[in-house]
This record gives C-alpha cells, sequence and structure tokens, in this order.
C-alpha cells in the first residue's frame, strides 16, 4: 500500500541523516565521515562493517552524544536535539573493569553513578548474573576472569542501565575464535530476551551476518554508507548457520564491497 499523508510509518528508533564530521590532524583538516545516513528500528540489531579507520567509532561516539557531527542530523524516536548521552548504552571495545572492584561491584557502577543506592543496585545486578553466565564469579575480581567472562560482566553494566539504544563496539575483537562464537551465540540469546535495540561495530563479515538484521558496509575514510544488506535469515539462529547457501551468499556480497574499499586509494589495513 502506497503511503499517504497522516499515514506515515512510526519514526525509527535512530535516524541519522547526512552525517558529517572532520578532525584536524597536523593542522589539516581530515574529512572522517562524508554524509552518513542511517535507521534502525526499534528492537532492530544492525551492525555497522568497514575499512579500518573509516570512521565508525566516530559514529558512534556521535549516536552516543559524546561528539557532535559538523553537519547532519540524528534523532532518536524522531526527537531532534535531544541529549542523548544518558539514553544510549555504550560498550567500548576494551571492558574497562575497574581491577579493584568485584564482579558485581563493577557491573553495578553505572547504577551507582545514576544515584541508584548499592543495596538496590547490588539486587538488580544479581537478578541478571546467572543470564550473563556470571553466576557463581559475583565476589571475583577481574584479573581472575577469563577474556569472555570479563566481557560478559562490562556487557552486564551496560545492559543494567536498561538504555533504549545499546552500542557496541566491537565487543568480541579481542577474544580468541571459539571464546568469539559462543559470545555471539550468547547475545543472540540475550538479544532474543532482552528485546533490546542494538547498534554493533564489527570487523567480522560472520560476526555481523549471524546477529544482524541488516548490515551497514562503509566505505573507506572519508566513511559513508555504500552497502545496505538485509540479512533474512531465519531466527532464532546460532552458529550453525554460517554453512548455509544462503548465508554464503550474503557474505560474498558483503567480501565484495569490503574488498572494493580496501584497494581503493587510501584504506588502511583490513581488518
Ligand atoms: N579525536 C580525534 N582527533 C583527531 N583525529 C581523530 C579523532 N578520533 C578519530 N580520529 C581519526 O579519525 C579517523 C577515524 O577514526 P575512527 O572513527 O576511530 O575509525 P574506525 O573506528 O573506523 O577505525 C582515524 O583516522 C582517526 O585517526
Ligand atoms: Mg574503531
Amino acid at each position: 500500500m502506497p503511503d499517504l499523508p497522516g499515514m506515515e510509518h512510526p519514526e525509527p528508533k535512530l535516524r541519522m541523516q547526512s552525517i558529517h564530521k572532520s578532525f584536524t590532524v597536523g593542522g589539516k583538516r581530515e574529512p572522517v565521515l562524508a554524509g552518513v545516513d542511517l535507521a534502525v528500528e526499534d528492537g532492530e540489531f544492525v551492525s555497522i562493517i568497514g575499512p579500518s579507520g573509516c570512521g565508525k567509532s566516530t559514529l558512534l561516539n556521535i549516536i552516543a552524544g559524546l561528539d557532535q557531527p559538523a553537519s547532519g542530523s540524528v534523532s532518536l524516536d524522531g526527537g531532534q536535539d535531544q541529549q542523548r548521552l544518558g539514553r544510549v548504552g555504550y560498550m567500548l571495545q576494551k571492558d574497562l573493569l575497574l581491577p579493584w572492584r568485584t564482579v558485581l561491584d563493577n557491573a553495578i557502577l553505572g547504577l551507582e553513578l545514576k544515584g541508584v543506592s548499592r543495596r538496590q543496585a547490588r539486587k538488580q545486578a544479581l537478578q541478571l548474573t546467572e543470564s550473563f553466565g556470571l553466576s557463581g564469579f559475583e565476589d571475583q575480581y577481574p584479573f581472575a576472569l577469563s577474556g569472555g567472562m570479563r566481557q560478559r560482566a562490562a556487557f552486564l553494566r551496560t545492559m543494567l542501565l536498561d538504555q533504549e539504544l545499546v552500542l557496541l563496539d566491537e565487543p568480541f575483537g579481542a577474544l580468541d575464535a571459539l571464546t568469539r562464537i559462543q559470545m555471539q551465540e550468547w547475545l543472540l540469546n540475550l538479544w532474543d530476551s532482552m528485546k533490546s535495540t542494538i547498534v554493533l561495530i564489527t570487523h567480522d563479515v560472520d560476526e555481523a551476518i549471524l546477529v544482524s538484521d541488516r548490515v551497514y558496509v562503509l566505505t573507506s575514510r572519508p566513511g559513508k554508507v555504500k552497502m545496505v544488506l538485509d540479512v533474512d535469515l531465519p531466527r532464532p539462529r546460532d552458529f550453525e548457520a554460517i554453512t548455509s547457501l544462503q548465508f554464503t551468499s550474503l557474505k560474498a556480497k558483503l567480501l565484495g564491497a569490503l574488498r572494493e574499499e580496501t584497494v581503493k586509494n587510501g584504506a588502511e589495513t583490513w581488518p
């Protein structure tokens, strides 16, 4: 049915239009993002993939409200220029756990900063440690945990804040291959049960396809959207999906687009 006046679609959770951003390096103005358009619906899982240095982390900083675009608009639920800081959960590549706090006390850090009492925050966190694979480890310190567990503790801290939109910047980049696969499956289950809206940056093509409803491929710097790939693989998914023909054909499209960008001028290393 065609769109009629008054029958517009509801606003997406996140919409970015024509985002431009430059940085001055050594006195020279370098464009980093050159007109990025992107939309994420409520409850969607969207990934962003692109050559190293193309502006992916800069884009997430802008979504989170930690940085401002030179031009273009960002809206959450259709509202422009709203304060995004505090409405968006953001997990950086490095887990950034405080070494002097236990797993539980690391997990509640965000809640404490928001003014929730320690007792209440701990109660909330304890309800989730099991689904985050951390039960029995609440009183351990980060150094005693595996990489996957540290990452899940950082996830728990991000998810406890119960934000409308969660941004993940290469959360599994530092993990070994097997742990990464386990974490991807775990994240899929978590997302299924928590119904959150997620934007994930990754340089792992399999990961992008496995978890996403849609994948945005960015060009090399200055980044803009090169391709949007709909991933219509049935859900729930697990790692076995990567052997299917449908998966292989999506992967070929993604790799083709990425290869074009990395052989093009100025691209840094891939991944
Ligand atoms: N605060 C900053 N000041 C100057 N240059 C920056 C800053 N942040 C990022 N850059 C540069 O912008 C480019 C894109 O960075 P980034 O968004 O981190 O890329 P990606 O995450 O895609 O690897 C890089 O060349 C980086 O060096
Ligand atoms: Mg980055």
